[in-house]
């Protein structure tokens, strides 16, 4: 059967940790696994606005040796113009491996179920499991290395604070939880994770030796925590609703104080885009515990590493 990655856990949790390996190996040398014996074309699809996932798709792909082929959502209109079964089949006889940006995971499903090659997850309204690997191999590198057996990073304490329904938390939970590391959601009341989702990731964690918690206090999420991260409190797609998330959202700004209940050595995680002075103080992004250049080169090799791993799956 074709494997995807349409959702962290379209991994198990000794996969994960196999793909972080061979991610660090391939930061080592980027070229350790060239020339690409798995998908040479892939599409790669943008529904939604892109900057740091088709820049390090389109490197990782030529890197590996294939032909990365940008395709502008506005103008294939997947859905819309045609359905997504369509282009599925159509594109699936021709490129050796689809990434897409969109917004329902649905659709994300209809295409791995119709294309018949290897799709992979570069945003969804609901999950975003490629950031979440980068971060993962960021937090790995920053506290000790991965594990030296099982989960790739137990004993590990993450924060997120913010929008815990957007598609980050709910990464951040089950990939999170397949890493064997204790993940403390804070946010506000209307914007906590999916039940269906976090019941997934406890189910996960239960099996790893995780800990999951969601709580609304920010200030309890981060103490002691290893890493704390947040994102936008507008994710693309829900540009009318500015104004009201802003609003519910000042008590979570990751700032210095916030920051400072954490672990002495704590960093300061975001996927980016960043808004300064909305969901993290400029102190902090650009300050000593910043990593998130790290975790934006990460991209680049966790997917090389999911790409090659899923040619090979
Ligand atoms: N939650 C954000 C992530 C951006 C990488 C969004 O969906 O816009």
């Amino acid at each position: 059967m074709t494997r995807s990655f349409l959702v962290d856990d379209d991994l198990t949790s000794a996969e994960q940790r196999a793909v972080l390996e061979l991610a660090a190996e391939l930061k080592v040398d980027r070229h350790a696994r060239t020339p690409f014996a798995g998908p040479q074309s892939v599409a790669i699809i943008f529904d939604k606005p892109t900057l740091r996932t088709q820049v390090s798709f389109a490197v990782g792909i030529a890197e590996l040796g294939g032909y990365p082929m940008a395709v502008d959502g506005t103008m294939a209109q997947i859905g819309t113009r045609e359905s997504v079964a369509d282009v599925a089949r159509v594109i699936g006889r021709q490129v050796h491996a689809i990434v897409w940006r969109t917004y329902f995971q649905s659709d994300l499903e209809a295409m791995a179920q119709w294309s018949g090659v290897p799709v992979v997850n570069a945003l969804t309204d609901d999950y975003h499991p490629c950031q979440a690997l980068a971060d993962l191999l960021t937090i790995a590198e920053h506290t000790g290395g991965l594990a030296n057996s099982g989960p790739a990073l137990a004993g590990r304490t993450f924060a997120y604070v913010g929008d815990g329904s957007n598609n980050m938390a709910h990464s951040y939970l089950l990939a999170g939880a397949l890493a064997g590391m204790d993940v403390h959601i804070a946010a506000p009341a209307d914007y906590q994770p999916r039940p269906d989702i976090l019941a997934r990731a406890q189910a996960i964690a239960a099996e790893t030796g995780a800990a999951l918690s969601v709580v609304e206090d920010p200030r309890l999420a981060v103490v002691g925590a290893d890493a704390v991260a947040t994102d936008t409190w507008v994710s693309m797609g829900q540009e009318e609703e500015q104004a009201a998330r802003e609003a519910v959202f000042v008590p979570y700004q990751l700032d210095e104080d916030l920051l400072a209940l954490a672990h002495p050595n704590a960093i300061a995680m975001h996927c980016l885009p960043a808004y300064r002075g909305k969901e993290i103080a400029a102190e902090v992004i650009d300050g000593p515990a910043s990593v998130v250049w790290d975790e934006a080169e990460n991209r680049l090799h966790v997917q090389k590493a999911v790409l090659t791993f899923l040619a090979s799956a």
